[in-house]
């Protein structure tokens, strides 16, 4: 068989506070092919977004490991993004500043100004955002932000606001 996509490789996450240790993911693994969607599902507190954080390489595994096409992540890449389950919008910048942070840490070294600009632009707008760009994360709804949210998140691509 060929090999996955993302290989999810026993991981286990323990957050330690103190004297306390919570076990949150015990030998968790699974292995997701390109273009397969899964959903993971679960009660509440059960460790998806830990695990999706783990993937995203915004958390660090206690033991085991993440692959991406055999390769180990451990750190944020343009080749995995998150919309995040509280909007983590920065309150201080307008709707396109949020998006053009990223777009400028993703593709500042490959993409010109112009071309930032326009991928900004084209993002907010496959999430019909664009009339909004200058409105602070204060001044627009709860949906709206998650929107900004999937903005900063895609790829440019209308699957990726699915
Ligand atoms: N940084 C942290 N430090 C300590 N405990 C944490 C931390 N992050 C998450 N937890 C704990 O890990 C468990 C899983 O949390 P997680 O956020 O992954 O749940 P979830 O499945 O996404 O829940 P929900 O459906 O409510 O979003 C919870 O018990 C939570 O309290
Ligand atoms: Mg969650």
């Amino acid at each position: 068989m060929a090999r996955p996509y993302l290989k999810i490789d026993q991981v286990t996450k323990t957050f330690t506070r103190g004297a306390m240790t919570t076990e949150v993911l015990k030998d968790i693994s699974l292995e997701i092919d390109r273009g397969e969607y899964v959903s993971i599902i679960g009660h509440s507190g059960c460790g998806k977004s830990t695990l999706l954080n783990i993937v995203a390489g915004l958390t660090p595994v206690t033991t085991g490991g993440i692959l991406l096409e055999d390769k180990e992540v451990n750190s944020p890449g343009p080749d995995r993004a998150v919309v995040f389950q509280n909007h983590s919008l920065l309150p201080w910048l307008s709707v396109y500043d949020n998006v053009r942070l990223a777009v400028d840490k993703v593709f500042g070294g490959v993409k010109s100004k112009a071309e930032r600009h326009s991928w900004t632009m084209h993002n907010l707008e496959l999430v019909q955002m664009g009339h909004a760009k200058d409105k602070r994360p204060g001044e627009i709804s709860g949906g709206m932000k998650q929107r900004v949210g999937i903005a900063r998140a895609g790829d440019g691509t209308e699957s990726s606001v699915a």
